[in-house]
């Protein structure tokens, strides 16, 4: 770790502002990116609140309401999508109409993203279902100096306190740095699908 002090925290509803801004930052041209902030801060203030999913921000003590990064996850990408377009739908359905009406085209992609659970299994998968690492973003002034690298290893620590034997997560394949970045954090490469019309790659990391 070089710089500046780092401390990690659980991932909190009063991140949301900021871990939205962190994501449009760090996944320009994506779908969840083109719904805006007020969406995502939506869906990062609901992350936290959810027994579904868990996650860890970087701060500087000094300064500890700013997010450097963060990382989250889900236990069940399944149940995680259920509760959120049915229990949490209300919070999420007026940013959504707002955007909606100024891009009819996300509606359709939006439809893609109810399909998501059921594309990203691995072949042979019958255990029990491995965690989804759904986002990590660090601030871009920030990049390269580890923080990604204690983020990942809290969650992955998380995890097999949880007794989670995989951590997957998707990426696209036009993201090189990050499939560097994880191939470093223990993820091996599973398959591709197509999401959105663009290759993702599934990667795994297994923690047995
Ligand atoms: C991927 C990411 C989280 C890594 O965080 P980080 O704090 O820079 O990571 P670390 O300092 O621990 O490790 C640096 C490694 O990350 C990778 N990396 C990817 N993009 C990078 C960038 N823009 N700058 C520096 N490193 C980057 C490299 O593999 C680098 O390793 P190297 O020095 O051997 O090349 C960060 O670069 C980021 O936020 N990227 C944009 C968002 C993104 O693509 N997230 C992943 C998909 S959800």
């Amino acid at each position: 770790m070089t710089g500046g002090q780092v401390t990690l925290t659980a991932l909190l509803p009063e991140h949301a502002a900021d871990a939205a801004r962190l994501h449009i930052l760090g996944q320009p041209g994506t779908f969840l990116t083109s719904l805006g902030p007020e969406v995502l801060t939506v869906l990062y203030r609901m992350l936290p609140a959810s027994a579904h999913a868990f996650g860890f921000a970087a701060v500087d003590p000094q300064r500890p309401a700013a997010l450097l990064g963060f990382v989250s996850a889900t236990t069940s990408t399944g149940a995680l999508f259920a509760e959120l377009g049915t229990r949490r739908i209300r919070a999420f359905l007026p940013p959504l109409v707002r955007r909606f009406a100024r891009n009819p085209a996300l509606a359709g992609r939006a439809a893609q993203t109810a399909l998501y659970p059921f594309m990203h299994g691995a072949p042979g998968d019958d255990g029990p279902s491995p965690a989804e690492l759904l986002s990590i973003m660090v601030e871009p002034a920030q990049r390269g100096r580890g923080i990604g690298a204690l983020l990942v290893a809290a969650l992955q620590a998380e995890c097999r306190r949880r007794a989670i034997a995989a951590l997957d997560v998707t990426v696209d394949a036009a993201n090189a740095g990050a499939q560097r970045f994880y191939g470093t954090h223990g993820f091996t490469f599973v398959r591709t699908f197509t999401l959105y019309g663009r290759e993702m790659c599934l990667y795994r990391a297994r923690l047995d």
